[in-house]
């Protein structure tokens, strides 16, 4: 059943009906109402980022399948969906899926970890993308085609085992209550994992990675020391010490990888933590005091001041040379409507609090102010995937507008992983494989199952994990 306070975006048949519901919901949106030819699309111009000619303007972001071996290596089903990255047309793959650069870093026991042992396999996923991609679009497809490796920890959400091991930056007021047992990591445990990121992009850098990401999104610890201002020592409360922890990598990939490309992906506003309230929609859960955030947004209205954060970051990023940065908003656990707008929440999620769409364009805003302020940056936007068939012409407006240099494409690859090529041919949609935001592949993932497409890929949905996912769904709605 959708949910009934708002159309679907699939009744949302014509371009008068999409813009009369966005503009009876005060949702500003623009799109192109007829997409340009084949060749002449914004989507289809190549961009130079750090020197390398990237060949159009779709991005793959980086998705984890929690499919990986206990030691960190790609699985089967890991390959296939790195090969779907490959044959979907984009040229730019932002790190493919967060790999852990320790094993205390893990989000759950089979995220891939790279480290000496796990990097013929990590390598396999490049080759194998590389591969699919020539495969289907030339042997000369890949020169243009920019792959990155995204390198994470953690932190709060690190499981690398069957439980919870929370290893916080500093003591939070709601989400202590929620991943209760947490450790404090101390300034020697950071320094020893600034040295773990910068072994881990030179191993990157050694398996053909072009540029590493040093995850600042999501909850996760690079992007919760951002907020650390009650931590003390030299990685908490100034800006300059909640930056520490990024400058010290750079500087350690610099010396040590010269050749090696640096991105960040980055949360740039958040919202408090949010719950079901007593008809199961999302209320936040942070009171009025709230203030443990990077880029606090209590109100629309309020964005310009909640980007004041990231503008300082993106400025430190600038100054340090960074020039690729793809952004995202809040964390998948503590606020996911705002971080993956969808109809249908994960089981242990909360009814959408709004329009979806309000989120997409929510975050679409964010970033072309973000843009705007920062021309020279090559920046890439995310969350837009909920826009279903409108998805091509918002892209392609955003582009146009320069309102994103690049346009992210999450669970839309999952389910449809050719999109991007069917609309740089200027080919029909395959309606049957569009995202309808199920969240089955964050459900699944939630109760320890592998996370794909199991409503519209048939792959999946032919898999033993479909039935039990199904039951867990019945479970819920007795
Ligand atoms: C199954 C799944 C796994 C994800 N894994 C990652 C990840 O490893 N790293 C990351 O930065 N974001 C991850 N994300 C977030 C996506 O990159 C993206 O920001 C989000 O899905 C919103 O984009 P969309 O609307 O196109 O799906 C994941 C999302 C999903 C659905
Ligand atoms: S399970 Fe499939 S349809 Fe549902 S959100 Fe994920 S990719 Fe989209």
């Amino acid at each position: 059943m959708s949910d009934p306070r708002w159309p679907r975006v699939a009744a949302l048949k014509t371009p008068d009906a999409f813009r009369g519901h966005l503009s009876r919901s005060d949702i500003s949106l623009p799109f192109d109402e007829v997409l340009a030819p084949p060749g002449s699309s914004p989507l289809a111009q190549a961009l130079e980022v750090d020197g390398v000619r990237v060949g159009n303007r779709f991005c793959i972001l980086p998705m984890e399948g929690w499919d990986g071996t206990p030691e960190g290596e790609a699985s089967d089903l890991t390959l296939r969906r790195w090969r779907n990255f490959g044959r979907s047309g984009a040229k730019l793959i932002w790190g493919g899926e967060a790999v852990a650069v320790r094993e205390d870093g893990r989000a759950n026991p089979n995220q891939l970890v790279i480290r000496e042992s796990t990097l013929p396999s990590l390598e396999a996923l490049r080759l194998a993308l590389v591969a699919e991609h020539k495969d289907r679009f030339g042997a000369l497809a890949e020169a243009d085609l920019y792959i990155g490796l995204q390198l994470t920890h953690s932190g709060r959400f690190a499981r690398p085992l069957d439980r919870p091991e929370p290893l916080v930056a500093y003591a939070h007021p709601v989400l202590d209550r929620r991943f209760p047992s947490t450790r404090a990591l101390s300034d020697s445990d950071m320094n020893r994992l600034v040295e773990d990121f910068v072994t881990a992009a030179r191993r990157a850098a050694d398996i053909g990675f072009r540029f590493v990401d040093l995850k600042h999104c999501h909850g996760y610890l690079g992007h919760e020391l951002l907020s650390a201002r009650t931590r003390e020592g030299s990685y908490g409360g100034s800006f300059e010490n909640r930056t520490r922890f990024l400058r010290e990598v750079v500087a350690g990939v610099r010396a040590e990888v010269p050749g090696l490309a640096v991105g960040v992906r980055l949360s740039a506003f958040d919202l408090p933590p949010y719950r079901p309230g007593s008809d199961g929609v999302g209320v936040p859960d942070g009171g009025d005091g709230y203030t443990s955030a990077f880029g606090l947004l209590l109100h629309d209205e309020q964005m310009n001041t909640a980007l004041e954060d990231s503008r300082a970051f993106l400025r430190l990023l600038r100054e340090l040379g960074v020039r690729l940065v793809c952004i995202t908003a809040g964390s998948p656990y503590y606020n996911p409507h705002c971080q993956r707008p969808a109809l249908f929440p994960p089981t242990d999620g909360y009814q959408p609090p709004e329009d979806p769409l309000r989120g997409v364009a929510r975050q679409i805003d964010a970033t072309a102010r973000l843009k705007a302020e920062f021309p020279d940056l090559v920046i890439v936007g995310s969350a837009y995937s909920y826009l279903q068939e409108w998805l091509p012409n918002v892209a392609e407006r955003v582009v146009r507008d320069r309102r994103a240099d690049f346009v992210g494409l999450g669970r839309m690859v999952l389910s449809y992983p050719e999109l991007p090529a069917d609309v740089l041919a200027g080919t029909a949609l395959r309606r049957k494989a569009i995202c309808r935001t199920f969240s089955d592949c964050t459900t699944a993932p939630r109760n320890d199952m592998v996370s794909g497409c199991f409503p519209l890929d048939p792959f999946y949905a032919s898999r033993p994990e479909a039935a039990r996912l199904k039951q867990v769904k019945e479970g819920l709605r007795v």
